[in-house]
């Protein structure tokens, strides 16, 4: 029997909802995506390079599938079909789409942020959304683009985490840890001369350590190579006089590919 129900108690629901933190309609009948059955993971040996289909053994915990899938990955195009076959993290089952990178892989200058967000949830790619924006305008400051064919003026972006955290919640350490094989793989392919590492999750993933007031500005070491922690453009949109001191970053960020 279908139960109607009146413009009041539908809008009553709608609210209700809104405030259980719905942000947006998909689709006419809801999808509980924990109660969809996991995909098998994918044989990774389609693209050149790509690791050979893996069988965990029952005793290998989380992350030390996702280190041995990181390192058989030969190319990056490999390393992203690796991550959309590795099942073992739940952050995936909210996801609509892996949000793997943006902008040129040859570039020398390589962008590590937080995690996707709506946006980028969405179309499948780092900083799309308004910290996006911030984020081109900061980097086109000194002379860096992400759609620049050129590496001198490249950008490459990736995240810690490829996977939208439901509620757009702060992943858990585990979380982290068990991802960082994938970003390690992925710094040691894309190979940058500097890499910036944009707000905590990032300094917590690279460096060991959080606390990006003091961590700002100092440059840090990642796999051999420069890197330079600044704040994240989500808290640069709510701070804006913490700018001048991203200014300050960027320059030396531009003194450091000059030197
Ligand atoms: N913030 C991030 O750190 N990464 C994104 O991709 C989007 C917003």
């Amino acid at each position: 029997m279908e139960t109607q129900i009146d413009y009041w108690e539908a809008h009553a629901l709608l609210e209700w909802q809104i405030e259980l933190g719905a942000a947006e309609a998909i689709s006419e009948t809801p999808v509980n995506r924990y109660e969809i059955p996991e995909k098998a993971p994918k044989p990774a040996a389609a693209a050149p390079g790509a690791p050979q289909a893996f069988v965990p053994e029952k005793t290998e915990d989380a992350s030390e599938i996702a280190l041995k899938l990181a390192q058989s990955a030969g190319s990056l195009e490999a390393l992203r079909e690796a991550l959309e076959g590795f099942e073992l993290c739940d952050l995936k089952r909210g996801a609509r789409n892996v949000v793997f990178s943006d902008g040129n892989p040859k570039a020398r200058v390589m962008i590590v942020g937080e995690a996707p967000g709506r946006d980028e949830d969405i179309k499948g790619k780092p900083f799309v959304g308004r910290e996006g924006q911030l984020l081109d305008k900061m980097f086109a400051a000194i002379g860096l683009d992400r759609t620049s064919p050129d590496s001198e003026h490249a950008l490459y972006i990736t995240n810690p985490i490829p996977w939208r955290p439901p509620e757009n919640r702060d992943p858990s350490p585990a979380e982290i840890a068990m991802l960082k094989p994938f970003l390690i793989r992925h710094i040691e392919l894309a190979d940058p001369d500097v890499i910036v590492l944009m707000g905590n999750w990032a300094c917590t993933a690279l460096l060991g350590r959080a606390g990006i007031t003091r961590l700002r500005g100092q440059w840090q070491k990642v796999l051999g190579k420069p890197a330079m922690p600044m704040m994240h453009p989500t808290y640069l949109l709510r701070t804006p006089l913490a700018k001048r001191e991203a200014w300050a970053d960027l320059l030396d960020i531009q003194a450091k590919l000059k030197s």
